[in-house]
């Protein structure tokens, strides 16, 4: 999969930009605060139809726009096809095209995907479990279309139980009433939570041994590495659950969960936790093996996806190599040479990166919204 064209309109600092890619390396060069990041980001944005930095679409338009519009295209070839995707923000509605049909955006991005390295990414570990979770449940998106619908299910039951919770709590229903109408909703609720909670689990036995092998190419170190997967609790789930599980969990916190009028309960209060030779990284791994973790996950996911799909995702690489050590980011640049996934880098210059050099790469000069062919 390649992005051939882009063409941008009034997205950020870009006011009009017409971009041509015919290598499957490229990278962003510029000062701070120059438009790399933006235009990295206006890609991302067409895959993924959010952002990775606001989720508001007010900052993403041309602030001296006489018209509240952005326009972001692209002829992206997969599978010797060209495909036109597009996407639009309108005042603050949003809107996605592929091969000039209105599209959703969840299906755009399953179908051309995009995977960010960020240096925000790489503090994966160290931050909240909600990132740790959305990595994996990014992977579930884009492994089959059947997770789509269970993993949109699950919001939508938890926020429909929360709803509910909620209004008892505020005294605009009884406990009967709410006995009433959560009954049903628990056994939707556990239903896509079990689902949801199981393929997970499925989804890291599958990427384990390749995980591990990753981790082991990027730190040199001959040690192992798998992901636990741990509950609300903090109790790890290694097999598969069943529906009785999670209604047994539910009423067994029933009465915590109506006193502070929230779901307690179910795979968005759950984590995965990353052990590296024997240890639980968050609490006994260093800053930068930490980030080898992450990238390792990251290299995997790609794998995977070209495992399953016979493609690669697209690659964005947003000031990451500098947060990398000399040999990451040799063992980074070699992932991606012998790869041949289309990346986009970003960096304030080459000099410190002489391990880029010798490769075939489209270099841009970014300024003030504008970019130049190096
Ligand atoms: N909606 C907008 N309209 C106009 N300019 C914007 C808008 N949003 C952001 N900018 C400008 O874009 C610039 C930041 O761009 P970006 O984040 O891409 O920088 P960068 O080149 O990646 O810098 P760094 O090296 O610091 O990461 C800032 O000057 C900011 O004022
Ligand atoms: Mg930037």
């Amino acid at each position: 999969m390649i992005i051939k064209k882009l063409s941008i309109f009034q997205f950020r600092n870009i006011i009009h930009q017409n971009i041509e890619f015919d290598s499957n390396l490229s990278i962003f060069l510029g000062d701070n605060g120059q438009g790399k990041t933006n235009f990295v980001e206006s890609i991302y944005f067409l895959s993924k139809g959010k952002s990775f930095r606001t989720s508001d679409t007010d900052p993403l338009i041309f602030n001296q726009a006489d018209k509240k519009a952005v326009r972001i295209l692209a002829q992206v070839e997969k599978e010797e096809t060209l495909n036109r995707l597009e996407a639009q923000i309108l005042e603050d509605k949003k809107t996605f095209y592929l091969n000039e049909k209105r599209n959703n955006s969840l299906k755009i991005f399953k179908n051309f995907p995009v995977i960010l390295f960020s240096p925000e990414s790489l503090s994966v570990i160290k931050e909240g479990p909600e990132l740790r979770r959305s990595l994996f449940d990014e992977m579930l998106l884009l492994k089959d279309d059947e997770n789509i619908e269970i993993i949109s299910g699950f919001r939508k039951s938890l926020k429909s139980r929360n709803a509910l919770l909620r209004r008892y709590k505020q005294g605009g229903l009884g406990k009967n009433q709410l006995q009433d109408v959560l009954e049903p909703l628990n056994a939707i609720y556990s239903g896509y939570s079990k689902e949801l909670i199981n393929r997970r689990l499925e989804l890291i036995s599958e990427i384990s041994q390749e995980y591990d092998q990753t981790v082991r190419e990027i730190t040199n170190q001959n040690v192992n590495t798998f992901v636990d997967y741990v509950d609300e609790k903090g109790v790890k789930i290694r097999e598969s659950i069943n529906d009785n599980t999670l209604l047994y969990k539910l009423k067994e916190r029933f009465d915590l969960e109506i006193k502070l009028g929230t779901t307690l309960v179910g795979p968005h209060k759950h984590d995965m936790s990353f052990h590296f030779d024997g240890k639980e990284s968050r609490f006994f791994c260093s800053q930068g093996q930490q980030r080898a973790l992450i990238l390792a996950l990251k290299l995997t996911q790609i794998l995977y996806h070209h495992r399953i799909y016979g493609y690669y995702p697209i690659l964005i690489l947003d000031d990451v190599l500098s947060e990398l050590d000399k040999d990451k980011r040799a063992y980074l640049i070699r992932f991606l040479s012998k790869n041949n996934a289309q990346t986009f880098l970003t960096s304030t210059d080459m000099e410190q990166h002489q391990e880029l050099h010798n490769l075939d790469l489209m270099q841009f000069i970014v300024r003030s919204g504008t970019v130049i062919k190096g």
